[in-house]
């Protein structure tokens, strides 16, 4: 069985890089995956898989059943790319102005869909079922992790597992942690309203621009003197607009930025912090404020039995010396809101090297393609583990 998945996998590689370059040139923003949504479904149902559709927006399921009794577990794969012109001189570059899949999300998909014709090849000798999930809009909360959960995705599902190909990683490494892997990311608009005036007499104004200057470096001493030295955490002050002139003191300033924390008490006591000194901050120059706090994903926390159970996987097909332990990263990523519900484990698969050696969201962004390769194989091995057990 087990060395039926590596020969299986080489068999099915040129089909998903095929898939993976369709998808690529073909990228769709969140919330508006609906030919890619079409395509997976196409894809399944020549295989023989029937699928669901419609769920939590363009999110498709399906079931691969044995027919024998055992546990469910979920496969998830995400499919919305980003809005960023693709800079790549290949054959595959995107073909939609403006959008590309600078995440590598295309590659996710085509994994998922290598691993659902491998394992609906061999769903007789398995003992339970396989779920796949096909996710859209990861980029942008709320998400739709959320949605599909909301919609059912998860019903009957005792274990998920998902990946994310990484090119800061080389390919033919995968690397995972049990416990907070992936930050929670919260992001923040402020608004402070004052009075504005004649650049020359700054005594009949409220200067939203110094105002907004001192919310900037107060909201330094969130993570310096706030929160437990030992814990992570982000805030990110990322926009501060205000005025436009040479002697016009601005009646307004915007700032805008992101609080990434691995732990609920670090995430409440930053919200807290922020509220304080903006509203301190504020008085102290008779300045007026709007406070728009965004709630976003939760951390990425893996349990430790299915983190063992991918990382037994990973050896098996990838060899022991290719499973690194991942160190905690601030990206966020919605895979948490099913780690809060059913036990499971997100890994990263390695996509460096050669020919992709810019980071996530570049307009050069591109993947390692024999990582995709790689990714399924993990997901099928973890997938069979977890149901049939491992070889002694
Ligand atoms: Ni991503």
């Amino acid at each position: 069985m087990w060395e039926e998945l590596l020969a299986k996998t080489d068999d099915l590689y040129p089909e998903m890089v095929a898939w993976r370059r369709h998808m690529h040139q073909n990228p769709e923003l969140s919330y508006q995956e609906k030919e890619t949504s079409s395509f997976i479904v196409r894809q399944l149902e020549s295989m023989g898989i029937h699928a669901q559709t419609g769920v939590g927006g363009y999110g498709v399921t399906a079931t691969i059943a044995s027919g024998r009794p055992g546990p469910t577990v979920a496969l998830r794969a995400d499919m919305d790319a980003l809005p960023i012109q693709d800079g790549k001189a290949v054959d595959y570059a995107s073909r939609v102005p403006g959008v590309m899949h600078a995440c590598g999300h295309d590659g996710h998909t085509a994994g998922l869909l290598g691993a659902a014709k491998l394992l609906n090849g061999m769903r007789s000798e398995l003992n339970g079922n396989v779920k796949l999930i096909f996710q859209p809009a990861e980029e942008v909360a709320p998400g739709g992790a959320s949605a599909m959960i909301r919609d059912g995705a998860l019903d009957g599902v005792d274990a998920i597992y998902g990946v994310h190909l990484w090119t800061p990683l080389a390919a033919g490494t995968v690397a995972t942690r049990a416990g907070a892997m992936m930050a929670s990311v919260d992001d923040f608009d402020i608004e402070i309203r004052g009075k504005g005036g004649h650049g020359g007499m700054p005594h009949e104004t409220v200067d939203t621009l110094l105002v907004g200057a001192h919310l900037a470096v107060n909201l330094q001493t969130v993570v310096s003197r706030s929160l437990n030295p030992v814990k992570p955490g982000v805030v990110t002050v990322a926009a501060l607009q205000s005025g436009n002139s040479y002697n016009v003191i601005p009646d307004t300033a915007l700032l805008k930025g992101t609080v990434r924390t691995f732990d609920p008490d670090s995430r409440a006591l930053a919200r807290r912090r922020i509220e304080d000194i903006l509203s301190h901050t504020c008085a102290m120059f008779g300045a007026e404020y709007r406070l728009t706090y965004k709630v976003g994903y939760p951390p990425v926390v893996n349990h430790p039995a299915e983190t063992e159970r991918v990382v037994q996987a990973a050896r098996l097909m990838l060899g022991a010396e290719a499973v690194k332990e991942a160190e905690p990263t601030m990206p966020a990523e919605d895979f948490s809101y099913y780690l809060e519900k059913v036990p499971g484990c997100f890994l990263f698969v390695g996509a460096g090297g050669a020919g992709a050696e810019y980071p996530h969201h570049h307009p050069l962004f591109d993947i390692r393609e024999e990582a995709i390769g790689q990714a399924m194989l993990v997901l099928c091995a973890a997938a069979i583990g977890r149901l049939n057990g491992f070889p002694d």
